[in-house]
């Protein structure tokens, strides 16, 4: 091949084909050739972004808030994050430590680009969300999986983690509650691992994006324990809070010494989060507590609503999630590993599912069940005669 075709040998690493991406082709397919597709692969919800969100940006496009904005943020969003953390997650940030992103995404990227080296080792739970493998491949760093299982409910041990550290390694990634899997980190465990950060010197990177979406646990932010406020980098997001996926807004807290290489990072990426949307955030934190409440009742059922069929579906195997919108499904019992069980679901039952690969978990698939009951109901019935018919 041409030496100007190539692309840069980190590629080597990162697949640019595969997961979801594939899935959405195949569903795209057989939707163009008139086949009705239940979509539940994309963790996308589907409620309106709130009212209070909509006017407070509309207003700022009308006050004229259409340039560039501060790169850390502006500054009213960065003071109502800062009230929020203190509030909710039990942080004292200044809001001088506080960035807003373009969704938790890039602050994930800025914040590993920020303090990673090449061959620095980064221990991360698995199954896990597929932008942390990505983002170590990217940069050059290890990751060293830590493998979490269904059988016990895909928990994170601070006694696992132990034996996988090393004197290369720089950084833990917890991502509670957990996509694919839903799972929560309970205190107990968040205190084990602050004190193996601590004893190893180590950065936590603490994806937080699914913070509120809780069906009973408690929600610990790692930062809030003794000493790692100057170990820990907290992200959150928009996104899934507030269903404000397409506003691209998201924030990293970072601990003082890391704030100005951070905002640099970012700056470098996208040189600040768009303007007039940072005024819609603002007023959903301080003001849209009430939809969040009705949206996460909603899930709740959505939640009970799937995992009361896929109980039905005897090959299939799961643990009853705590948080987030998501069931990871085992279906190693059905013979076929996952990219096969997509494509049958997809065909039989016209149900779009992700394989596992996507978060480093073969044998599994990936349900998301941020859609209307009705729309739920119509979906786990398909699935439920395409798994029969298996059997
Ligand atoms: C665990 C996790 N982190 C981060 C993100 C990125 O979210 P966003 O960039 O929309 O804020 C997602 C999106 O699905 C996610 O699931």
């Amino acid at each position: 091949m041409n030496k100007i075709k190539l692309p840069a040998r980190r590629f080597e690493d990162i697949p640019t084909s595969g997961g979801i991406r594939d899935i959405v082709d195949m569903a795209d397919r057989l939707e163009a050739a008139g086949r009705t597709i239940y979509h539940l692969e994309i963790g996308r919800p589907d409620f309106d972004s709130p009212k209070i969100a909509k006017d407070a940006a509309k207003k700022a496009i009308d006050d004229g808030f259409v340039h560039y904005a501060d790169m850390r943020g502006v500054l009213e969003l960065r003071e109502a994050l800062s009230r929020k953390l203190k509030r909710e997650n039990g942080m004292d940030v200044s809001p001088e430590n506080v960035t807003v992103t373009v969704g938790a995404q890039a602050a994930l990227t800025a914040a590993m680009m920020t303090v990673l080296n090449d061959g620095d080792e980064v221990i991360v739970p698995v199954p896990c969300f597929g932008a942390y493998p990505s983002a170590c491949a990217m940069l050059g760093a290890r990751m060293v999986p830590l493998k979490c299982r269904l059988e016990d409910g895909f928990a994170v041990r601070a006694r696992d983690v132990k034996p996988l550290v090393t004197d290369r390694t720089r950084m833990i990634v917890i991502n509670s509650p957990n996509n694919p899997t839903g799972a929560v980190i309970p205190r107990s465990e968040m205190e084990g691992l602050a004190d193996i950060a601590v004893r190893h010197d180590l950065l936590v990177l603490s994806d937080e994006c699914y913070e509120h979406f809780l069906y009973g646990s408690e929600h610990v932010s790692i930062a809030s324990l003794p000493g790692m406020s100057d170990r820990t980098v907290t992200v959150g997001s928009a996104s899934k809070t507030y269903s404000m996926t397409g506003w691209r807004l998201g924030f990293m807290v970072t601990p003082p010494w890391m704030t100005s290489y951070a905002n640099r990072t970012h700056l470098l990426m996208t040189t600040c989060a768009a303007t007039f949307p940072q005024y819609g955030y603002a007023a959903a934190l301080d003001g849209a507590g009430d939809d969040v409440r009705v949206m996460i009742e909603e899930y709740r059922e959505r939640r009970d609503l799937a995992a009361g069929y896929l109980r039905q579906m005897k090959p299939l195997g799961f643990a009853n999630p705590e948080g987030a919108f998501y069931i990871l499904i085992s279906v190693e019992k059905t013979g076929m590993n996952a990219t096969e069980f997509c494509g049958y679901i997809l065909e039989e039952a016209g149900v779009a599912l992700v394989p596992g690969e996507a978060f480093c978990y073969p044998g599994s698939v990936r349900m998301a069940y941020c859609k209307p009951k009705e729309y739920l109901a119509e979906a786990m019935n398909r699935m439920k005669s395409a798994v029969g018919k298996l059997a």
